[in-house]
């Protein structure tokens, strides 16, 4: 049926194209074919807006319309080129007639629907681009009757699906196929093989599985490979090591393992770009890189691997970007001349102060942390100009900040968890304007929390978690970190309210001030903060009521904890309705009255009430005393009587037992969220700014390809709070 539909729909065209050259009546009519063609499909492509491509209309000639080129010989169109703009439309059949085209680019227009059949009429067609749009379905098998087609490019789709057919294989003049960042599944087929001519192959972001197909190894042109974040398994084939024309070689982000051959210098002696991080790689460094003079990108993190790192290393004068974290290498090696190290989770040892002169000020992205590295951040950190990221939490790093970092204007993330750094926050920190990820937890900071960090209007993440900071937490301060979305300032000694200007942190996700001294009622400011899902405010001093505002404006809240405070009032019933809630502790305060039923408080698991001597009411599993009603006032004070005496009774004996369980339970579950999440939620920027500000890790060509795995597990486009 499709065939036959085919050869109709391609037949009244190629007639005409047939026939053309000599007559000028074929001209004309074919050309006429051609407008009316191009007519067709503008109605299409733009979804029938009417102000969309206005350059195709009738007081210019088709072969002056916006993207469109005419041949030289004839006026038939042979390109069409659309970029950059939200046609928002479809691909039409009418795209069939258009048989004198051989270059078709409609790159990143906002196109819908599936690619048109009738793209098989097209057999002059060389280059045709439909990447960075929202295609979907499979590809059609009609593309294989475009024999003379050299490049394809549906890279960026999201939502082509189906396998890679195998007839690709066929197309004996395809030099480049891009396919990647779609919703491909299968393995890949060994018949790709067969394109001898092919010098890119690039199929990344998908959902491949099974081996990589010995066969590939026979693509001797080569330049380009990648299939990264895909679920290939096996070992690495030999054949592949053939592919002595390779420059960018990226497996990254998949389930590879064995090891690597000894000479990869000269199995590769052009490589540029190499990229195998996050698989089951083993074995030891591959030591021959050093002789590979022209390598630029080189990660291998989050392998097997194992020391040594040779020290020659350092001829690779051009080598831009070094990932070996999360391996087992034992010991750093220094390459004065890179802009990017990320060499976190290693047992790496040794003094910071002795590395850091040895860098130049291309430094940009460095990545030491979890390793054993100790001593002090030297004043001499200040001719690291270049530092984005400085990540070096989790090593054994002690004394001050020094106000020298002040001259680090370039510095987006300063991660400094989990020293042993000491002395204040130096008020300098308010000069790094661009930050946007501060952490300093898991220190012996003490001293106040600086007011200037008010002009690093940037942040995202602040975290002062697990320190000795003291003193009110400054108002006038945090409000202007508009954009702030983790705020933890937990485990500290600060004392004082809750400045009213955390009301202006309309994306705040996480707010966690538990275990301090603070004071106050709850701000009614805080209803402002519609984002919250997490809002910690146990063990301190707090007092007055549980807001009303918590139930009605704070509607995303998961988790809300003011366990340990002096809060005495009702529990408002609107807590029934936050829908997401799970994790309710409202333990050891003043409450009373009657415990809601509904919501959160319908599962015995997801609330702690105890330590609050007059609650009544509630589930059965509570084990509470029932609520008695007051039926008339002169009644009051003979229920109130009765009240005390229940609530003794009944309350006390078992409130005592319930608290000895309780309270040991719930201490220990406490501490679990801070630690373990925050890393990761920090992680998923960390790696998205890493991936931007090395701009996709590739050169040219790919759409966010290569890289080392974690990137692509937790990329910031998924960074939802
Ligand atoms: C395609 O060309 C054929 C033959 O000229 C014509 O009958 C048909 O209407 C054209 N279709 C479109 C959409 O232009
Ligand atoms: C047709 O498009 C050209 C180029 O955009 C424009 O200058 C011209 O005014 C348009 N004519 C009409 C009738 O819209
Ligand atoms: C389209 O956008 C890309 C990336 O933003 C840019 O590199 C390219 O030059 C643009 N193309 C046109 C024709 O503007
Ligand atoms: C390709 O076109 C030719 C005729 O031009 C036809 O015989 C063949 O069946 C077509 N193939 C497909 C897959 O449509
Ligand atoms: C690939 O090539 C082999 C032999 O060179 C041939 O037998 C096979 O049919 C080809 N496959 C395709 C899909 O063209
Ligand atoms: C890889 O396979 C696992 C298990 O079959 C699946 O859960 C996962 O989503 C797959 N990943 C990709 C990228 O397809
Ligand atoms: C790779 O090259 C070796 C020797 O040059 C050869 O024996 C082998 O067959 C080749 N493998 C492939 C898959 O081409
Ligand atoms: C690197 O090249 C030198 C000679 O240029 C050679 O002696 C050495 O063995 C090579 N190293 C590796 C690891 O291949
Ligand atoms: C910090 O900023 C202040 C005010 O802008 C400026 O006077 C001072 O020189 C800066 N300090 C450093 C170390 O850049
Ligand atoms: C902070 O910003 C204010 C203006 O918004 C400026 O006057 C002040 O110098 C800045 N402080 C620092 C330390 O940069
Ligand atoms: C800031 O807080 C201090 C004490 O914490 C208070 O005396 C002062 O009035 C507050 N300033 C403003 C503008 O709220
Ligand atoms: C939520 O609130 C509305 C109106 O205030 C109420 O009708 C509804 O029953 C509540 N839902 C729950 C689960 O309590």
């Amino acid at each position: 049926m499709n065939f036959f539909f085919m050869i109709l729909l391609c037949f009244a065209s190629q007639m005409l194209a047939y026939f053309m050259l000599p007559t000028t009546v074929a001209l004309s009519l074919s050309s006429k074919t051609d407008k009316l063609a191009l007519l067709a499909l503008k109605e299409k492509l733009t979804n029938g807006v009417p102000d969309s491509l206005p350059s195709w209309n009738k007081s210019l000639h088709f072969c002056e319309w916006q993207g469109i080129t005419c041949g030289r010989h004839h006026t038939r169109v042979s390109a069409l080129r659309l970029e950059n703009q939200t046609l928002g439309g479809t691909l039409g059949p009418s795209l069939g007639n258009l048989t004198f085209l051989t270059i078709l680019k409609l790159r990143k227009v906002n196109l819908y629907g599936g690619i048109p059949k009738q793209v098989g009429c097209l057999k002059r067609l060389q280059v045709l681009y439909l990447d960075q749009n929202h295609l979907q379905g499979e590809i059609p098998i009609e593309l294989s009757n475009c024999s003379n087609i050299k490049v394809i490019n549906f890279a960026l789709n999201g939502l082509i699906t189906g396998r890679v057919p195998t007839w690709f294989g066929s197309m004996m003049q395809l030099t480049k196929l891009y396919l990647g960042a779609n919703d491909l599944v299968g393995t890949i087929p060994s018949s790709l093989a067969n394109f001898s001519s092919l010098q890119l192959l690039a199929l990344p972001e998908n959902h491949f599985e099974g081996s990589i197909p010995y066969s590939l190894g026979r693509l001797s042109s080569l330049t380009y490979l990648s299939l990264s974040s895909n679920n290939l398994s096996g070992e690495i084939p030999h054949s592949l090591y053939n592919l002595s024309n390779i420059q960018i070689f990226d497996l990254a982000g998949n389930k590879l393992f064995g090891g690597l051959p000894t000479n990869l210098n000269l199995a590769f002696p052009n490589l540029e770009v190499f990229y195998v991080g996050g698989n089951q790689i083993s074995g030891i460094f591959p030591s021959s890189i050093s002789n590979l003079t022209g390598l630029r990108n080189f990660d291998i993190s989050e392998n097997n691997f194992n020391a040594p790192i040779p020290l020659t290393l350092g001829r690779l004068n051009k080598l831009e970007w070094f990932g070996i974290g999360e391996n087992n290498f034992g010991r750093i090696i220094l390459m004065p001349q890179l802009s990017a190290i990320y060499a976190s989770s290693n047992n790496f040892g040794g003094a910071l102060p002795n590395l850091i002169g040895n860098f130049s000020t291309h430094l940009g992205l460095f990545y030491i942390d979890n390793n054993k590295i100790y001593g002090v951040i030297p004043e001499r950190i200040e001719q690291l100009i270049g530092l984005i990221d400085l990540t070096i939490g989790y090593n054994f790093f002690e004394g001050t900040i020094p106000d020298s970092i002040g001259k680090l204007k370039n510095l987006g993330i300063l991660g400094l968890d989990g020293n042993k750094l000491s002395g204040n926050i130096p008020i300098i920190i308010g000069n790094l304007t661009l930050l946007s990820e501060l952490g300093l937890s898991n220190n012996k900071f003490e001293g106040s929390i600086p007011f200037t960090i008010r002009n690093c209007t940037q942040l995202q993440l602040l975290n002062f978690s697990s320190n000795r900071l003291s003193g009110h937490m400054p108002n006038q301060t945090f409000g202007y970190l508009k954009g702030l979305i983790f705020l933890y300032l937990n485990n500290n000694s600060l004392t004082g309210p809750i400045p009213s200007d955390f009301g202006n942190l309309k994306q705040l996700s996480h707010l966690n001030l538990s275990l301090n001294k603070l004071s106050g009622e709850i701000p009614k400011d805080l209803a402002s903060c519609l984002e919250l899902t997490k809002l910690e405010l146990g063990r301190n001093f707090f007092h007055g009521a549980i807001p009303l505002f918590l139930g009605l404006s704070l509607r995303f809240l998961e988790i809300l904890d003011l366990s340990e405070n002096n809060f005495s009032s009702i529990i408002p019933s609107k807590l029934e309705n936050l829908t997401f809630l799970n994790n309710l502790d409202l333990s050891f305060n003043k409450l009373y009255g009657e415990v809601p039923k509904g919501g959160v408080f319908s599962n015995v698991s997801s609330i702690s009430l105890t330590g609050n001597k007059n609650l009544c009411g509630g589930i059965p599993q509570l084990q509470l005393p029932p609520c008695i009603k007051l039926p008339a006032k002169k009644h009051k004070k003979s229920l109130k009587k009765k009240l005390v005496i229940i609530s003794v009774i009944g309350g006390f004996v078992i409130s005592v037992i319930t608290f000895i369980i309780v309270h040991f339970l719930t201490r220990k579950s406490k501490r679990l969220p801070s630690s373990p999440s925050l890393r990761n939620e920090k992680l998923r920027v960390t790696y998205g700014e890493l991936h931007e500000a090395t701009n996709g890790f590739s050169s040219s060509n790919l759409v966010g390809t290569g890289s080392f795995g974690s990137v692509y597990k937790g990329s910031l486009p998924n960074f939802h709070y």
